[in-house]
């Protein structure tokens, strides 16, 4: 396995073994089996896969969550050595911003809701890193997770105005056994509140349980807030039932159409977020 920190490397490392195909991750290490899952299946469809572990600044739009984001490293390149990922891109913020960038993209209608309200200039800076990585990797797929839903339509946005040629691929949520989502914030839980963690999965199976019985979404919803409030450790940042589609928000259950249900929470100071998507 190739390991380069400066985009004059890879992109003559790409040039000289022109591979038939490039299935590219873009990650933030600190891996788990989540990343993995999308690294094998990368592996399995193309002749060269790349991995980038890159904690970008630019998408963090609160200094502390930037400051205790895990990065491991050389541990992430063990762990991609092990299945056997082909090239690891490891840049610095100054390889990847010698300057800021003055461009800025608005994704429109999801800027306002969920991550986009919550985080403001959060898909501004997930846009213009991955629009870059794009342009260094070059890939024919690329590789996102289910588990950030409105990242996914960010970046189907991103490869249609920007014309960009080559096909997203979007895989499923890898949950623990309990049904958390894994996460890289997921090891800054105390043991304590990983034991209550798994209440964020019960919270999205308890509101599909109650939509298929028939309630609106308005009773599901205070019936999660009573949940929560049940569940003080949580600070429940929104709780959405939308169309999977469009990610509107939905007042009944459509049963020719995919609901989504979408959660942010900060449990121990630290902000996880989810979906449940029938
Ligand atoms: P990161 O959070 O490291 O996630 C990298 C990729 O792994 C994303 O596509 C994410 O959706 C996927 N992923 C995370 N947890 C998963 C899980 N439990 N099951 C399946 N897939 C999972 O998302 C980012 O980094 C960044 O925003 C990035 C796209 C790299 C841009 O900086």
């Amino acid at each position: 396995m190739k390991v380069f920190t400066t985009i004059v490397e890879i992109q003559n490392y790409l040039k000289s073994n022109h591979p038939k195909t490039v299935g590219f991750v873009p990650t933030m290490g600190a891996l788990h089996e989540g990343h993995i899952a999308l690294i094998m299946k990368s592996i399995a469809e193309n002749e060269l896969t790349v991995c980038s572990i890159f904690v970008n600044p630019t998408q963090f739009n609160n200094l502390d969550d930037l400051k205790k984001y895990p990065r491991t490293l050389e541990q992430d390149c063990e762990i991609l050595q092990d299945a056997g990922c082909d090239v690891v891109f490891a840049p610095s913020a100054e390889e990847m911003y010698p300057t800021l960038p003055s461009l800025k993209i608005d994704f429109g209608y999801l800027e306002h809701i969920m991550e986009g309200k919550f985080r403001p200039g959060h898909f501004n800076g997930v846009g213009i890193v991955v629009a870059k990585l794009f342009n260094i990797v070059k890939p024919t797929k690329a590789y996102f997770g289910q588990k950030d839903v409105q990242q996914v339509a960010v970046i189907n946005r991103l490869i249609t105005d920007l014309s960009f040629d080559l096909k997203m691929v979007v895989c499923d949520t890898i949950r623990e056994k309990d049904g958390l989502a894994m996460s890289s914030r997921n090891r800054r839980l105390s043991p304590e509140a990983r034991g209550h963690a798994t209440k964020i999965f019960q919270s999205m199976i308890i509101g599909q349980k109650l939509l298929l019985e028939g309630y609106s979404t308005f009773v599901v919803k205070n019936k999660v807030l009573d949940f929560y409030k049940e569940n003080p450790q949580f600070k429940l940042e929104y709780y959405e039932i939308a169309d999977f589609e469009t990610l509107e928000s939905i007042d009944e259950l459509n049963p020719k159409r995919r609901t989504a249900i979408i959660v942010a929470a900060h449990l121990d100071g630290v902000r996880l977020i989810d979906n449940y998507i029938f």
